[in-house]
């Protein structure tokens, strides 16, 4: 049986909870560990089992901050959809980038973080020698086949000491991992349900992006979902 879990971001509520387990059944992964570069790694399968609790959160937060399209402060619509939670929250209008401790769309504080979030977060920055991390925002991107991330680095945070932590769950992506410089020339790095990319310390500030996700041709609408959890405050 495939399991529709995708459909609990079309409204907010989730239609089906007991989400990815049998989606995913057949191939389990072994936890392992890929470096990328000084303090910078990816965790396969960190989070395969957290993952449909984490799903069914991310409805939660999304019933009450909906996911949307941000504008650029060029004036572009981004394709990747997009909400938060915790104390702050990531947002982009035609005056810039900042965090917020409020919902523009509501006026409301963002959602809580869950602390299914908080504890994954902190376990996995401490595999890379963070411990204590303590998030105060978790950015949700919301992935359409095709949609994309360009190169960017995350640099709107006040504590540059902590880390990123990166969870990708649902539809496979190609991770862009590059360097200091916007010119480097990044490695792609596919990464699968539940896998986990920490990254701080001397690569806190390198450039990363997405490359179009893959439509699985399905006709499913099937969605990629992304967690990024810093310490912006
Ligand atoms: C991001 O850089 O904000 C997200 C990266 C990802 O979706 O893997
Ligand atoms: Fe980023």
């Amino acid at each position: 049986m495939v399991t529709t879990w995708w459909r609990c971001f079309n409204g907010g509520m989730p239609e089906a909870l007991n989400l990815t387990a049998d989606l995913f059944a057949g191939f389990p992964r072994q936890p392992s560990r890929e470096t990328l570069g000084a303090r910078a790694a990816v965790l396969r399968a960190f989070a395969t089992h957290q993952a449909a609790t984490l799903i069914a959160e991310v409805s939660q937060v999304s019933g009450q901050a909906p996911f949307r399209h941000l504008v650029t402060p060029g004036g572009y619509r981004m394709s990747v959809a997009m909400t938060n939670c915790g104390s702050c929250g990531w947002v982009s209008d035609t005056s810039g980038y900042r965090y917020d401790e409020r919902d523009p769309l509501s006026g409301r504080p963002w959602p809580r973080m869950p602390d299914s979030f908080r504890e994954l977060a902190a376990a996995a920055a401490a595999e890379l020698g963070f411990v204590g991390f303590a998030p105060d925002a978790c950015l949700i991107n919301r992935y359409e086949p095709g949609t994309r991330l360009s190169l960017h680095r995350d640099s709107d945070e006040g504590d540059l000491s902590a880390p990123i932590v990166s969870v990708s769950l649902g539809l496979p992506a190609v991770f862009l991992w590059g360097g200091p410089k916007r010119s480097d020339r990044p490695v792609r790095v596919p990464l699968e349900h539940g896998d986990v990319v920490v990254w701080g310390g001397p690569t806190r500030l390198h450039y990363h992006g997405v490359l179009p996700i893959k439509d699985p041709g399905d006709l499913s609408g099937r969605w990629r979902l992304n967690l990024t959890f810093r310490k912006a405050r």
